[in-house]
């Protein structure tokens, strides 16, 4: 094979089409019904902005970011995350004239250069939502909420949802020194990262995966007890929040996200018995983003979550789609007066709103429902003399290899009350 996808991409095939329909339909849904408008920023943006936002000692800037240079010298970078390009959208485009929270939604292709294995890539899809302008956790609530049930409309289950606070500028400092007062003892058995994260990122301490820094980041004291006089009742209107909806929480004070831009509520979605490469979705707040852009004092909070993982689960789970039949049907015909016939009811049904192909060519019936079972269509169509004669379809279900004669004005009827299958999107 002399050229292949990307390592870490892939292509998204017809047969897979059908699932990122119905999500894109979903997100489509739920992101109406919460008031979050579409937005669609470009895919590559100023280098410097990622470095600003997302933070120049994290995973994703220093070892991730495809960067480079286009024919003007100007470093460029393709977006590795959804949110810093919304926040200079947001204050390049004076959003904060608008009615404050604006809320937003995208959906489009990330591009990270990590290690690629199942549910990680190199270029993935975000859902991402985010609500800017109003610090009340309220806010933090209703994106938790919308992530929750955007992923439980799915048809997803068994999701766990953890919920921590990372604190602010004004009690995250003090914190970090009692964090570091607790690593310092134990720096020789971390592993090589952790040495460095002690002293660049101490944070991210907490977030190591590595077996030999699990009790020491297990033991560590929670930033929860360290929340300042904002950040502490913040928290609690945030539980108190989620109760009420009835959403299920876990309290979890290792869980501190992979960029630097959060403050106060962060948050992951996992399914239940997953690892951390699992998570299906994450956010949280971050109150000081814009104002690190160069615009006022805003606050923002939102939350994105990756399509490829969402479908992974939506397979290991069963879920399935709401039409699935999402398949065109096949039109076979016996005989050339037939054919001709065929061309006519073909274009017939697609006027009618449901997708039909034909194999056309010089086969047998026979090679014809063999390439409508490898298409995988539930209904065939078939015309032969004697349904030109009478004015009449078989109407074959494939599976059941059952047939009915139906007569030919009554297919596209048929078709839209539902016994044949409609195209899924
Ligand atoms: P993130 O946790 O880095 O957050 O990514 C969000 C979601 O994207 C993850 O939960 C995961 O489902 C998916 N994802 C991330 N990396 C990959 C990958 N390499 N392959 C497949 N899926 C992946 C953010 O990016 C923040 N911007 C979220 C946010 C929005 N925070 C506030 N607003």
């Amino acid at each position: 094979m002399p050229f292949k996808a990307p390592r870490g991409t892939v292509d998204i095939m017809p047969v897979e089409q059908g699932y990122w329909r119905y999500v894109e339909g979903v997100a489509a849904q739920v992101c109406r019904l919460y008031g979050y408008q579409r937005i669609d920023t470009p895919i590559f943006e100023e280098t410097s902005l990622f470095a600003r936002s997302v933070g120049e000692s994290t995973d994703i800037v220093e070892k991730e970011m495809y960067s480079f240079q286009d024919r003007g010298g100007g470093g460029l970078t393709l977006r590795p995350e959804g949110t810093a390009a919304i926040c200079r959208a947001y204050l390049e485009h004076g959003m904060h004239n608008l009615p404050q929270p604006v809320r937003l939604h995208y959906l489009g292709p990330i591009f990270r250069y990590e290690r690629p294995q199942a549910g990680r890539y190199r270029q993935h899809q975000q859902l991402g939502c985010e609500a800017i302008g109003e610090q009340d956790a309220a806010v933090d609530v209703e994106i938790v909420n919308l992530a929750w049930r955007f992923l439980h409309r799915l048809g997803l289950g068994n999701l766990v949802l953890y919920l921590n606070s990372v604190g602010c500028p004004r009690c995250r400092p003090g914190y970090l020194v009692v964090l570091k007062d607790h690593y310092e003892p134990h720096l020789a058995s971390l592993c090589p990262e952790c040495r460095t994260r002690f002293h660049r990122n101490p944070l991210r301490l907490l977030d190591c995966k590595k077996d030999s820094c699990q009790p020491v980041a297990d033991g560590a004291p929670p930033m929860l007890d360290y929340l300042c006089d904002s950040c502490a009742p913040h928290f609690q209107v945030v539980r108190e929040g989620l109760e009420m909806l009835g959403i299920p929480f876990q309290s979890n004070h290792r869980l501190v996200r992979g960029l630097d831009y959060y403050t106060k509520t962060v948050f992951e979605i996992q399914p239940g018995g997953g690892g951390a490469q699992s998570t299906i979705a994450g956010g949280g707040r971050y109150d000081g983003l814009i104002e690190e852009l160069g615009g006022r004092p805003t606050p923002g909070v939102g939350f994105a979550t990756g399509i490829e993982r969402i479908i992974l689960n939506l397979k290991s789970q069963g879920v399935a789609l709401p039409n699935p039949h999402a398949s065109p049907i096949f039109v076979a015909y016996l005989g050339e007066a037939a054919r001709r016939d065929a061309l006519k009811l073909l274009e017939d049904l697609r006027q009618g709103g449901i997708a039909a192909v034909s194999a056309f060519g010089d086969r047998s019936l026979k090679a014809q429902l063999r390439q409508a079972n490898a298409l995988g269509v539930s209904h065939t169509l078939i015309l032969g003399e004697e349904e030109l004669k009478t004015g009449t379809v078989l109407l074959r279900t494939m599976a059941q290899g059952k047939q009915e004669r139906v007569p030919r004005e009554a297919v596209l009827s048929v078709a839209r009350e539902g016994s044949l299958p409609l195209r899924g999107d």
